[in-house]
């Protein structure tokens, strides 16, 4: 179903912007921005409001009577029930894509009763990028009137209106935001625009001060020739970096230098981009899987399975379950998904005392545990050194699983005894070093499990023999609820 057009307009987006073309216009950033004007009343902008009154994507829907003397009743709109607004982004192609179709299906599924708005404003959309950027502002206003004009119609409250907005439709939905009479009840970002925004003053892009709520997913942030596609910087209440919002599973542009086929990285732009949208559908539809994020200073830290912690709203469901958290502003959070539908995965922070007793060079082990639960075992689980190992200290681990395992039982603790490369062996060697002494000792692992925010110890089977070396494994019995350092054995006796 899928046309070749959208794709080939994020091509667009992605060679021109990436080879200079913002520069090329030979506009800076501040022209752009000082450049914004609002359109007079008399030319009122082509953008159409389009209830959506059924699921098929070809019904036409009813288009909102605004500035006609015709009643809003004949378009079935409920001015007490909740009101969405899915504002889309820039588009080469001018037609509306499939993923708002999905939106609207699944906003309609979850709350039946509430008028689903499709703002169109797709020939302010299909323009240059830079234009396109310049039409947001004027898009912002014709929506904060629109609310305005159902204010004055009866019983509706913006505190019931929750804005979606999907790449520069997310900066439109803060114009919005900022211009409506009243504050609006939410809105949310969807992998909101960074060329032209990325640094740019709280009125001239999305932030807390457009609704009451405002929550941001990230997902394709990665920098690439100097510029990002979805923003970096948080821009909302809570902003989630799915994936640290760089790369996204199943979309195969992390290691897009081995796969340069033009269509391979246009579809996996497009796939990196639209994931927040499909983000937000799943937590509509898969309520009873929620994804659940964590808040932290940054991604490297989240990597190293720091930050799991739920106390002080530290934690929050992401997408359409997200909690309101009004106090936070530009709140960091992270999680790592699946590659498609359900994205939840379960998190696991393991907190690992690595003891050295012969080894006092830089060791890099490659380490794995497998889980084992009362619902499932899990895969070897890569334990990933973000920076390096820390020889006789506590080193912290984020591993996650896409099942459910249930309550952990025990664990597997496996040193892959892959050959040594060339060049560790070579510097052994001149360092005087045999492979011999590659060897660690660990005692306990602590588990806690972000989903349910559970700890619990595990402790070597044999406490006699501790140690690993390349090639070998360990196991880990389930010995405590909790991470309370009890002095049930005293830390001498266990030496090897
Ligand atoms: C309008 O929405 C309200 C609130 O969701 C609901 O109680 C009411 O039944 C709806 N009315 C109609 C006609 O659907
Ligand atoms: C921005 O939009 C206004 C109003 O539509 C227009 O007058 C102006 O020329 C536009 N600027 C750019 C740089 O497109
Ligand atoms: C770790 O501690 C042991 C015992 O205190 C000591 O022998 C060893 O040298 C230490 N290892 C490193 C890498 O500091
Ligand atoms: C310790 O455990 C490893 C791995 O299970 C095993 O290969 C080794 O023989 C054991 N050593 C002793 C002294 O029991
Ligand atoms: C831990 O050890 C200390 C000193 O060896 C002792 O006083 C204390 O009672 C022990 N605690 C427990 C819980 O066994």
């Amino acid at each position: 179903m899928r046309t070749p057009i959208p794709v080939l307009g994020l091509w667009g987006v992605y060679c021109c912007l990436a080879a200079g073309g913002l520069r090329a216009q030979g506009r800076s950033l501040d022209e752009a921005h000082s450049s914004r004007e609002v359109i007079s009343a008399a030319s009122m902008p082509p953008v159409k409001f389009n209830l959506r009154t059924s699921k098929d994507p070809e019904h036409e829907g009813c288009y909102l009577p605004f500035g006609h003397n015709q009643p809003l009743e004949d378009c079935d709109f409920n001015m007490t029930a909740k009101t969405f607004f899915i504002i889309h982004g820039w588009t080469m192609s001018g037609i509306l894509e499939n993923w708002l179709y999905k939106l609207v299906s699944a906003l309609q599924t979850r709350e039946k009763e509430a008028n689903v708005v499709v703002v169109n404003w797709l020939p302010l959309a299909h323009q240059l990028y830079t234009h396109a950027v310049n039409n947001t502002r004027v898009v912002g206003h014709s929506v904060a009137r629109m609310l305005d004009w159902l204010q004055e119609q009866g019983e509706f409250s913006l505190g019931n209106v929750h804005l979606i907005g999907y790449s520069l439709g997310a900066h439109v939905a803060g114009y919005a935001g900022n211009f409506a009479k009243g504050t609006v009840g939410r809105i949310t970002g969807l992998d909101p625009a960074g060329p032209l925004f990325e640094g740019v003053g709280v009125d001239q892009r999305l932030s807390p001060d457009d609704a009451d709520f405002v929550d941001v997913l990230h997902t394709y942030t990665a920098r690439s020739l100097g510029v990002s596609i979805g923003i970096q910087m948080p821009v909302g209440h809570i902003d989630i970096y799915p994936n640290g919002g760089d790369f996204q599973p199943g979309c195969g542009l992390n290691d897009f230098i081995g796969s340069i086929a033009f269509g391979t990285i246009a579809e996996g732009v497009k796939c990196e981009h639209e994931r927040a949208v499909h983000l937000f559908v799943d937590s509509l539809v898969n309520q009873d899987k929620p994804s659940f994020a964590f808040q932290c200073t940054d991604s490297n830290r989240f990597k190293k399975g720091i930050c799991l912690s739920c106390r002080k709203n530290r934690c929050n469901s992401i997408g359409y379950n997200a909690k309101k958290m009004r106090h936070k502003r530009n709140s960091k959070m992270y999680l790592k998904t699946r590659a498609g539908m359900p994205f939840r995965v379960y998190h696991y922070q393991m907190k690992i005392h690595i003891f050295s007793y012969k080894s006092k060079d830089n060791i890099e082990p490659a380490f794995y545990v497998t889980l084992y639960g009362t619902n499932a075992d899990s895969q070897m689980l890569p334990l990933e050194i973000v920076e390096r190992i820390e020889l006789n200290a506590t080193n912290t681990f984020l591993v996650y699983t896409e099942e459910d395992l249930g309550d952990l039982l025990k664990i597997r603790l496996t040193w892959e005894g892959t050959a040594e490369s060339w060049y560790t062996t070579w510097t052994k060697f001149l360092s005087g070093y045999s492979t011999s002494e590659q060897e660690l000792n660990v005692r306990r692992i602590r588990v806690k499990s972000g989903e349910t925010q559970r700890k619990l110890t595990f402790c070597v089977e044999d406490f006699e023999n501790n140690s690993i070396t390349r090639g070998q494994e360990l196991w880990f019995h389930k010995c405590r609820d909790g991470w309370r350092v009890k002095n049930e054995t005293s830390p001498t006796a266990v030496l090897p």
